[in-house]
């Protein structure tokens, strides 16, 4: 068994590289990454000298070479993570977005296809999709997989187009094809532009908390290693043609969670409490803002047996207890370029 998993030297990509290599010691890895400002070969270091994966640097929008690395290799699988995956810089440079998201899962359920040329038998097409597709709630109601599609910003109206294609490649071309769609994910190794790590980051440096609009829009939040755990249930279970929602039934509304995250890194780095709230800091909101995402993930649970395996208090302090422990990934991936991202984004 070989399978081909894109994006894996990004945040969830990452945990899932090292889950399916140390999951799966029989079936080869091969990480597929073109190294954006988001891929960081850091994230994999515990696993890089492990006999069953390899790493191959390369674009999911290069056609040509998309479609030779699928001629060399005969992957059985695909799970497609690579994905231009931040709101903010969808709304600053949206055709990024577009090529990335829409004509990169083109190229690979294409080279798929051809590739595997009707003998479909042991072969599967897994796409990796958020809640973001089905828009914003109101104060009730959560998404299931039946809900419309209903997306807002660049980023969801492309990883939207990118769930049609692949339903298309199912239902027209036979692809064995799936998609989950989950909601927001926390964790180690998260690229600090995402709220959770860009907050740990500036109340480490005592600079201001951004916090958009009131501070009332809604997420609901998964431990990144519990997504990982549904991508395998999913991959080896879930039935071709069907949609999964994966979510942690744990809402929070922004504000709340910031100080929750300000007690804990108070606590952790033996600060006066409330010292860190005193950053909160609010700020324009952003364009087109959903206001809440709530998934109802009991499809998930009730036909694959997956749940939530930690409680959110505790993966939030287990969150800052491995960015305190990591400082140097931290610097890192805040150096040169992300300066330049962040005066543009914030000032
Ligand atoms: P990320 O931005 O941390 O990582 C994306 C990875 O894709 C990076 O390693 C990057 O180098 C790679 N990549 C980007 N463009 C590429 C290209 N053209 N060719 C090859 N590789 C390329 O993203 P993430 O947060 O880990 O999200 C991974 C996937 O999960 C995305 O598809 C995203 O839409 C989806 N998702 C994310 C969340 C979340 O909360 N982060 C929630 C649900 C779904
Ligand atoms: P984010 O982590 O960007 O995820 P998404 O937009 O995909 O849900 O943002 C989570 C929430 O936090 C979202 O409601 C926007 C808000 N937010 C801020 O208030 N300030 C910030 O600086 C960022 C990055 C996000």
């Amino acid at each position: 068994m070989h399978i081909l998993i894109t994006g894996g030297a990004g945040f969830i990509g990452s945990h899932v590289v090292r889950h399916f290599v140390s999951a799966h010691p029989d079936c080869r890895i091969t990480n597929l990454d073109s190294l954006t400002y988001a891929g960081n070969l850091e994230n994999l270091k515990d696993i890089e000298r492990k006999p069953n994966y390899r790493f191959v640097r390369g674009d999911i929008t290069d056609r040509a070479f998309i479609g030779s690395l699928f001629d060399e290799n005969r992957f059985d699988g695909v799970i497609h993570l690579a994905a231009e995956s931040h709101v903010d810089r969808s709304i600053a440079s949206p055709l990024q977005f577009v090529l990335t998201n829409v004509v990169g899962t083109v190229n690979l359920l294409d080279a798929a296809r051809s590739c595997w040329n009707g003998d479909f038998v042991g072969k599967r097409f897994y796409h990796i999709s958020t809640d973001e597709v089905y828009g914003s709630l109101g104060s009730e109601g959560m998404f299931t997989e039946e809900t419309p599609y209903d997306p807002h910003s660049p980023y969801s109206a492309s990883k939207a187009s990118s769930d049609h294609f692949v339903r298309a490649w199912h239902d027209t071309y036979g692809l064995p094809a799936v998609i989950s769609n989950c909601s927001n994910n926390y964790g180690p190794y998260q690229f600090p532009e995402k709220l959770i790590p860009l907050f740990i980051n500036n109340i480490l440096l005592k600079k201001p908390l951004p916090v958009y609009g009131k501070g009332e829009n809604v997420r609901d939040w998964l431990w990144v290693i519990d997504h990982a755990a549904a991508i395998d249930l999913i991959y080896h279970e879930g039935k071709n043609g069907e949609t999964y929602n994966i979510g942690g039934h744990n809402e929070w509304k922004n504000i709340d969670l910031i100080l929750l995250l300000c007690d804990i890194m108070d606590r952790k780095l033996g600060r006066e409490p409330g010292e860190s709230a005193e950053l909160i800091t609010y700020v324009t909101d952003r364009a087109g803002h959903d206001l809440r995402y709530a998934i109802d993930s009991g499809k998930l649970q009730r036909e694959l047996g997956w749940s939530p395996s930690i409680r959110f208090e505790e993966g939030l302090e287990r969150t800052v207890e491995w960015y305190l422990a990591n400082q140097e990934w931290l610097d890192k991936v805040t150096s040169g370029a992300y300066m330049e991202y962040y005066e543009t984004m914030y000032h």
